[in-house]
């Protein structure tokens, strides 16, 4: 019923500016009084703080100290090639229990690009995921993910986002192999929170799709079952399973779903990708160790 309630809320912030965007908005988000009345939202690109004007902001930014999230640099991405126009990146955690205002911040603008329900204020029991530009000014936020910190059902991903400007450029993709990256150091294997919106089953099943073939693409020959796969991705071997049936290369036999592919199929699809926007991972260059 409350759930019912904020989905169908009336969106009131129609845009939010943040360092050199100007972002139109999706959906109802829960800032508090008096904000919540306002048209347009002035944001510390920094720390996430909101501003009803400009000449607030301003006052504000003067003094702001922080230039990246209120967390540990866990990843950088390999310096550009010459001639490369590629921006570096930098992935940050941040503890939702020691950075608990910045982290309330971010869910309250997520909300505004999310259409069903997401914590808000109980951050304490999540990791905050999150992935910034890097230039001469600081560490410019794309996007996030959170994760709970101990995840009774086996999710590795609570919610993901990246910020409508840097849509479509392959961030997403980038922060949805990262999570499966923490899921592998943990062993295992993970799901992200249902449900999923639109566009998040989409970007889901377009990572699964792809990283499933190229672990059987780089298998060749060998035979490798369901669990297999899903030992190697970390991706849940149900999401596999879903994955691979889209595509139709599963087979029912004896009761069991099973993968029904040859070395020519698998390459053949990954033909018809291989135009796709990737930001490949390094995985040498993740500094990262399972929370405890
Ligand atoms: N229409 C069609 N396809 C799309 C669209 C779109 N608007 N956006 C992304 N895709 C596809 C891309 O084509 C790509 O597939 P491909 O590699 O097969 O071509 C794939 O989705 C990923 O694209 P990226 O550029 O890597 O993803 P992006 O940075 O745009 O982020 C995300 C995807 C995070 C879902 C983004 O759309 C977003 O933040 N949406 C709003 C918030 C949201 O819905 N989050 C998911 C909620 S579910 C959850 O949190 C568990
Ligand atoms: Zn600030």
């Amino acid at each position: 019923e409350k759930e019912h309630h904020e989905r169908t809320k009336v969106k009131n912030i129609q845009v939010i500016e943040l360092g050199r965007y100007e972002v139109d908005t999706w959906y109802y988000s829960p800032y508090p009084e008096p904000y919540n009345g306002l048209d347009r939202l002035f944001l510390c690109e920094f720390c996430l703080k909101y501003f009803g004007k400009r000449s607030t902001l301003l006052r504000h930014a003067a003094k702001c100290a922080l230039r990246h999230p209120p967390g540990d640099e866990i990843y950088r991405s390999p310096p550009a090639g010459p001639g490369s126009v590629a921006p570096a990146i930098a992935m940050f955690e941040v503890d939702g229990n020691r950075s608990k205002i910045y982290c309330q911040c971010l869910c309250l603008m997520a909300k505004l690009f999310l259409d069903h329900k997401t914590l808000y204020y109980d951050v304490v029991d999540f990791l905050f995921y999150v992935l910034c530009e890097v230039d001469n000014e600081g560490y410019h936020i794309v996007g996030y993910f959170s994760k709970e910190k101990a995840s009774q059902g086996g999710n590795n991903l609570a919610c993901i986002l990246t910020l409508p400007p840097y849509q479509r450029k392959g961030y997403g993709r980038f922060l949805i192999a990262f999570s499966y990256e923490l899921t592998k150091k943990e062993g295992g294997f993970g799901t992200p929170e249902r449900p999923l919106s639109d566009l998040g089953n989409v970007s889901y099943k377009s990572y699964w799709i792809r990283a499933i073939l190229e672990v059987l693409h780089a298998g060749r020959g060998s035979m490798m079952s369901i669990q297999d796969v899903s030992n190697v991705t970390g991706i849940h071997p149900a999401d596999v399973r879903e994955a691979m049936g889209t595509l139709q290369l599963t087979q029912y036999v004896k009761g069991d779903t099973v993968l029904n592919v040859t070395p020519r199929i698998v390459e053949e699809h990954l033909q018809k990708m291989d135009n796709r926007l990737t930001i490949l991972i390094d995985p040498a260059r993740l500094h990262w160790t399972p929370y405890v």
